[in-house]
């Protein structure tokens, strides 16, 4: 569908949470583009305020209650000036994403300056939503059932605003089955379903086209991608599988990287990881959340494999590639969770030699099983004191795991620069996902440069240009 390029209409949309959040953000931007709605950075010049929201932890929906509670403020200044006689602007305010897709009317109720309520199945909506409260209706749109990707073809007619970077998000599959029992994810995002391999491999050629180096592919248990997928109907008669796909996207002509995100420790297959060791494309990078070391608490957590088995998964890993990163995420003071199973999260990340690890302290969500065992649940002292061991336990395996890349060559994506004592300092990622800064010209962003690891602090490895082909 053509875009008529005619903006008479600002938005400014606020992106908390995943990457898959940034992802349907952009492609909201897009819908809204085409009726109008020009993208701004000032929240104060905006007539459509929209807020894309987090529901993984109390403090996230949180964040996004109070910054919708600033909104509110600034209408009812525009209210009164409006009652008054003077000029005033209608601003309207939209609440969408997880939050949205969990408290749906109850937002409408608890905040009476929000337009539109709108959830994580009713995007493609938008044009129709967008209407209606322009014409003064207050409307909640939170569906249920899951949209399925092929719903999503009102969505498809729209370019995607992404984001100015280097990376295009591209969302492969959807949901989540696996009902862990502190998540609320699977309430948010509906239950597990795959895109087409034809619609992404379009998605991603196109991408690559426009200038994109880097694809990441998007999915709640990512290496999970086909399970609702028909082999005959859908692939050539080819298994759908993450591997499969990784191999397809792989062929695409030029130079560009691909990832993904987030990798569900069990659906590993030897397959995904012979894919990701063929494909010159395909970064060694694995993000696969461990959540704890302990056995036990990994059983109540309702994860379906136990520390040796995480452990069997990371050796293989580690044994196929040479720099490879793995990273995991942790929850620091699930109920019941003893001091001495806190301890096995502390060991697991240096047994695994874990590279990185996002730390949280459990938060109870609506709906979910643990958020019912209130007679277990750790006094906020001790889940906060235990979050703080395990960020220090975190910033010493970062600090050595980046001390070991010294001395090595590593092929880096330039992404951004800044000037330090009137010098100006590159910074881009490795392959592995690790941040290296170095020394050189501002015209190299965009570029792939050979550079060698020359020092390494916690949260990032310094360099120095060793050639600017590509060795891969
Ligand atoms: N699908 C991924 C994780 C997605 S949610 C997986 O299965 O591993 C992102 C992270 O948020 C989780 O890995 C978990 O560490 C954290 N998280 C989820 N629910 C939480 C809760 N109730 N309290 C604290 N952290 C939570
Ligand atoms: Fe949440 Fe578990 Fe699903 Fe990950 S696998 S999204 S943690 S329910
Ligand atoms: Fe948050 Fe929803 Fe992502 S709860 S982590 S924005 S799927």
């Amino acid at each position: 569908m053509e875009n008529t390029k005619h903006f008479d209409k600002k938005v400014y949309i606020e992106t908390m949470g995943c990457q898959m959040n940034k992802s349907d953000t952009e492609r909201i931007l897009g819908m809204l583009s085409h009726f109008g709605y020009e993208q701004t950075e000032d929240a104060k010049n905006a007539d459509l305020l929209i807020v894309n929201t987090c529901s993984i932890r109390q403090l996230s929906a949180d964040k996004a209650y109070s910054l919708v509670g600033v909104w509110g403020k600034w209408k009812q200044e525009e209210h009164k000036k409006e009652l008054e006689g003077k000029p005033f602007r209608d601003i309207k305010v939209a609440f969408c994403g997880c939050v949205a897709q969990q408290d749906k009317e109850k937002l409408l109720k608890r905040f009476p300056y929000v337009d539109l309520v709108f959830g994580t199945n009713n995007v493609y909506e938008l044009p129709d939503l967008i209407r209606r409260i322009n014409t003064g209706e207050r409307v909640c749109a939170t569906n249920e059932t899951p949209k399925k990707f092929t719903d999503g073809e009102e969505e498809a007619k729209y370019e995607i605003k992404r984001a100015k970077s280097l990376n295009a998000w591209i969302p492969i599959m959807e949901g989540c089955n696996n009902f862990c029992t502190y998540c609320i994810v699977p309430f948010t995002r509906g239950r597990e379903r795959s895109r087409k391999p034809s619609e992404i491999i379009d998605e991603a050629k196109k991408a690559i086209k426009e200038g994109f180096k880097e694809i990441t592919l998007l999915g709640q248990n990512v290496d999970s991608y086909g399970k609702t997928l028909d082999k005959d109907k859908d692939y050539d008669g080819r298994d759908v599988t993450l591997a499969n796909l990784l191999r397809d996207l792989n062929k695409i002509d030029g130079k560009f990287r691909i990832r993904f995100v987030t990798s569900y420790p069990t659906d590993i297959t030897e397959d995904l990881i012979q894919a990701v060791k063929e494909c010159d494309k395909v970064c060694e990078f694995f993000h696969i959340p461990m959540q704890s070391g302990n056995s036990k608490v990994l059983k109540e957590m309702n994860r379906r494999y136990n520390r040796e088995e995480y452990g069997e998964i990371v050796k293989k890993i580690r044994d196929t590639f040479e720099n490879v990163a793995i990273t995991s995420d942790f929850i620091a003071g699930f109920p019941g969770e003893t001091e001495e199973e806190f301890l096995d999260t502390m060991s697991a990340i240096d047994e695994f030699e874990l590279d990185y690890s996002n730390t949280a302290a459990y938060s109870p969500r609506v709906k979910t099983k643990a958020a019912k065992w209130t007679d277990r649940f750790i006094d906020e002292d001790t889940k906060f004191e235990r979050l703080a061991r395990l960020n220090e336990k975190n910033r010493q395996a970062c600090l050595k795991s980046n001390e070991k890349c010294t001395g090595k060559i590593f092929e880096i994506l330039v992404e951004s620069f800044e000037e330090k004592d009137g010098k100006i300092i590159l910074a881009g990622r490795a392959r592995n996902n690790k941040i290296v800064h170095f020394e050189g010209n501002k015209n190299l962003i965009g570029e792939f440069v050979n550079v060698k690891i020359t020092g390494a602090s916690t949260w990032h490895l310094r360099g120095e240009i060793f050639s600017e082909a590509s060795i891969t």
